[in-house]
């Protein structure tokens, strides 16, 4: 007899499931904060308050849920192992955009104005600080032995993520071009912190919760990590090239800022006609227009930054597949996990 053929769920539902899991637990823990930051962290969730159920196109992704859950499920735990982990790595993320709004001056984040236009910049940090304790104090209550490696992972973690923030501003005062400009490699490291390192803490807190030792949860963990800079090249060439309609993010803004994104800087370091005219339209100083960024879109474009960005995502994708075949995980959870892969590098929001 043969057995029975299981259909493999897709990324969206992947997704989806590992949402609506954890949904109510993340309900609980914001409902905890001082009722002005829950309102906050609710309007940042996309919920309509912090009672309130998710407003279409305005929720996350929640692709670092996911990776706790699939962390947890992969290593032999059940699903609802990983919800505490899930929670706070979704806490995490959310007081980071909160505060990496206002460094970045952006005003639209999932179609809505991001906290500080709608809040005021005071209640935005002071927010998002509430989510970092409560982040914190959600893995601090983790049972038993699970609870030092879980609390140890994100500390780390938060180490990472504010030292790739602090990069990713320093570089927007190094030159375009000459001696001191930030190299491929140097953007990547900073993309390993600021994005990478709570993917991987993800993915390896649902190890350490499902019960896993240090291979396994190493394993995990490099794999988020890499699934992070695949996530982060992918980000840098939607800012260009997405449709905002669907990013909900406003087209151009990181061209404008002349943030030093990987599009660029593989552009700019490609040499040939495009990068320069590139390097001297950058070197104008203040904001770029809307005409001078599609320009400068073109222009990397043609220099071939888009590609690189999409070829580096690739590669990192493949590093995350081989971190997860370097262990052994439990198969239906695995193939689980390489079925979500894809939609990092494919994602349009
Ligand atoms: C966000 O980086 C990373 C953190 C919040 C730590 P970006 O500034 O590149 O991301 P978006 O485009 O605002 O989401
Ligand atoms: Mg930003
Ligand atoms: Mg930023």
């Amino acid at each position: 007899m043969t057995p029975p053929v299981t259909q493999q769920a897709s990324a969206p539902q992947i997704l989806a499931r590992c949402r609506e899991l954890v949904r109510p637990a993340l309900g609980r823990a914001v409902r905890r904060l001082h009722p002005w930051h829950a309102e906050i962290a609710a309007f940042s969730l996309g919920w309509d308050g912090p009672d309130g159920r998710a407003a279409p196109g305005a929720q996350g992704k929640g692709v670092r849920q996911a990776l706790a859950v699939l962390g947890a499920e992969a290593v032999g735990g059940k699903a609802q192992s990983a919800v505490r982990g899930a929670v706070a790595v979704e806490l995490i993320h959310t007081f980071s955009l909160l505060h990496d709004d206002i460094m970045d001056g952006d005003e639209t984040r999932r179609q809505r104005a991001t906290a500080w236009k709608a809040y005021g910049t005071g209640p935005a940090v002071l927010a998002g600080d509430a989510l970092f304790a409560l982040a914190v104090q959600t893995l601090a209550d983790a049972p038993g032995a699970h609870c030092a490696p879980a609390v140890r992972l994100l500390a780390g973690t938060l180490n990472d993520l504010v030292r790739g923030q602090a990069d990713d501003l320093l570089f927007e005062s190094r030159p375009w071009t000459g001696p001191d400009a930030v190299q491929p490699h140097e953007y990547r490291l900073m993309a390993e912190h600021k994005t990478g390192a709570l993917l991987g803490c993800a993915a390896g807190l649902g190890a350490v919760l499902g019960g896993a030792g240090r291979t396994e949860t190493d394993a995990l963990t490099a794999a988020g990590r890499h699934l992070g800079i695949a996530f982060q090249a992918v980000d840098d060439v939607l800012g260009i090239w997405g449709d905002p309609e669907v990013t909900g993010k406003p087209v151009h803004s990181d061209l404008r800022r002349r943030k030093k994104t990987y599009p660029v800087l593989t552009a700019l370091a490609a040499g040939g006609p495009a990068a320069l005219q590139l390097g001297a339209l950058l070197r104008t100083g203040g904001r770029l227009d809307d005409g001078a960024a599609r320009r400068a879109a073109g222009l990397i474009e043609q220099a071939g930054g888009r590609s690189a960005a999409v070829a580096e995502a690739h590669r990192h994708l493949e590093s995350a597949r081989a971190c997860l075949e370097s262990v052994a995980l439990a198969p239906d959870a695995i193939a689980e996990f390489l079925a979500l892969l894809p939609y990092f590098v494919e994602r349009t929001v």
